[in-house]
């Protein structure tokens, strides 16, 4: 049977849907105002995540994967260095804070920087609902015609039937990108995207099935970690990795180029006209769009070439290459390559085909509904965003709407990363402050009557 709660009596101030980096960031932004701040200029806050738990990438935590933005682009440091939710924070209450400035890197482990993240989100927590998946959010309009909250309703994954309305001034969607695989490609347990390679990886070395050939498909960061985590646990098994392109492209991290991630150059980008928008994402789509770190392309060549001297060639580029059909056939897969200047046909005998395919921006619009209809658009139908990361909606609509993520046609490529996640999250917090204060003044009688 289906059941409804509500919490009828609290109307939050800000709603985050999805507790990823970007919402807890923001999270912490808000607990630091709270905290100095007199009880009136306090703002609620709750975060719905549809994880029975925090979790960033589980399933590529690979084990020495390093993160490919500095620690200072923690989630707090670019907006306030004094934070006692940094990274270095964290280091000192772990005990590790000298032994990891002895390493001499900005770029600490994948895994350790989950950990960070795990250690900031349990700081938070009573701001947090866990295994709450939002499904729907919809406009409430008063009786003059103003709409003044939203509902957002949620349910446990684990108990579908039974869903919870919460009421917000604002929301945050920050719900972050979901796995893309080729149309047609249908996932078995033997076929994954790579967003599952650890946790499969592992179920495979544990029941004892033989891997005797893995094949990776995609020349982006993800294809060539997996190639190489695969090549290093099935050490019997030939790893095969199969791309398009002749070589990996290296990402482009050098110091003027990085620039690109500042956040003035959110500023820059938000205010350009979209003829220079367009120029300005094509040529720095290079510093994280189908790139490679250039010492895992190093790594694997190196180790191509050790093989070859030893006479055993387990890693294999299958480069200017295409997968034209996969079938399974009993415990194993037929897979068919093409090799593309002769488009001569291979068949590959293989345990497992993992697919580094990206990812892409949910869909909003599923997820936000009715809510999604109020959205103003531009001439080329993107959703507008104001600098502030508050979507454009209908003057009779005063309940706000922030995007954090889905904003690459505004705020530059920064938006689906962490470069500058501290400090869009401060501006964020400034933007309700200041429309709570707009509000206050045209609306005296409502905040009046609480
Ligand atoms: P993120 O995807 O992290 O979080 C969104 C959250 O929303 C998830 O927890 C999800 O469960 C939840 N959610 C989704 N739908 C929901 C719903 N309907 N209801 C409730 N909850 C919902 N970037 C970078 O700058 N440096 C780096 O080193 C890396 N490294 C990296 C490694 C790997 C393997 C990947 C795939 C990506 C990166 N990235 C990165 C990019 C990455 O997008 C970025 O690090 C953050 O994950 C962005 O944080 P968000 O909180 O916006 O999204």
């Amino acid at each position: 049977m289906d059941t409804l709660d509500s919490e009828p009596d609290t109307i939050y101030d800000i709603l985050g849907v999805g507790f990823g980096p970007s919402n807890l960031a923001l999270a912490i932004a808000i607990e630091e105002h709270n905290a100095d701040a007199p009880a009136g200029e306090r703002l609620t806050a709750v975060f719905l995540e549809r994880q029975p738990a925090f979790g960033w990438h589980r399933g590529m935590l690979i084990d020495d994967a390093t993160m490919q933005v500095s620690f200072l682009k923690d989630l707090v440091t670019m907006r306030n260095p004094a934070s006692d939710y940094s990274f270095l924070c964290y280091l000192r209450e772990r005990g590790r804070l000298v032994d990891f400035l002895n390493q001499k890197t900005l770029f600490p482990l994948r895994a350790e920087f989950h950990d960070y993240f795990e250690w900031a989100a349990a700081r938070v927590r009573h701001l947090a609902r866990y295994s709450a998946e939002v499904v729907a959010v919809e406009p409430v309009t008063d009786e003059h015609g103003e709409t003044r909250w939203f509902d957002v309703v949620s349910r446990d994954p684990e108990a579908p039937g039974r869903t919870t309305v919460r009421r917000a001034r604002n929301i945050c969607v920050a719900v972050g990108l979901e796995p893309h695989l080729p149309p047609g490609t249908v996932l078995t347990d033997r076929v994954w995207h790579n967003s599952e390679l650890v946790p499969r990886v592992a179920g495979l070395s544990a029941s004892g099935a033989k891997v005797r050939r893995a094949l990776v498909l995609g020349a982006g960061q993800s294809a060539a970690e997996a190639v190489d985590y695969l090549h290093r646990t099935f050490t019997d098994a030939e790893v095969c990795a199969v791309f398009a392109k002749y070589g990996y492209t290296p990402a482009d991290d050098s110091p003027f180029a990085n620039r690109i991630f500042d956040p003035e150059a959110v500023d820059l980008y938000f205010a350009s006209p979209p003829e220079v928008k367009r120029s300005l994402y094509d040529y720095h789509r290079g510093t994280n769009y189908s790139v490679v770190d250039m010492d895992l392309i190093e790594a694997l060549y190196a180790t191509t070439y050790r093989e070859k001297v030893h006479g055993r060639e387990r890693l294999r580029m299958l480069n200017v290459s295409r997968i034209r059909d996969v079938s399974s056939v009993g415990d194993h897969l037929e897979v068919t390559v093409e090799f593309l200047p002769t488009g001569e046909r291979t068949v590959l005998t293989a345990d497992l085909l993992v697919h580094a395919t990206g990812y892409r921006p949910q869909d909003i619009g599923t997820l936000l509904g009715e809510t999604a209809k109020l959205c103003l658009r531009d001439e080329e139908d993107a959703v507008r965003v104001g600098r502030d990361h508050r979507v454009a909606l209908p003057p009779e609509v005063s309940a706000g709407l922030y995007l954090q993520g889905g904003t690459e046609h505004t705020h530059g490529l920064t938006s689906t990363l962490l470069s500058t996640t501290a400090v869009r999250a401060g501006e964020i917090r400034d933007s309700l402050l200041t429309h709570r204060r707009l509000t206050r003044q045209s609306h005296p009688q409502v905040f009046a009557a609480r």
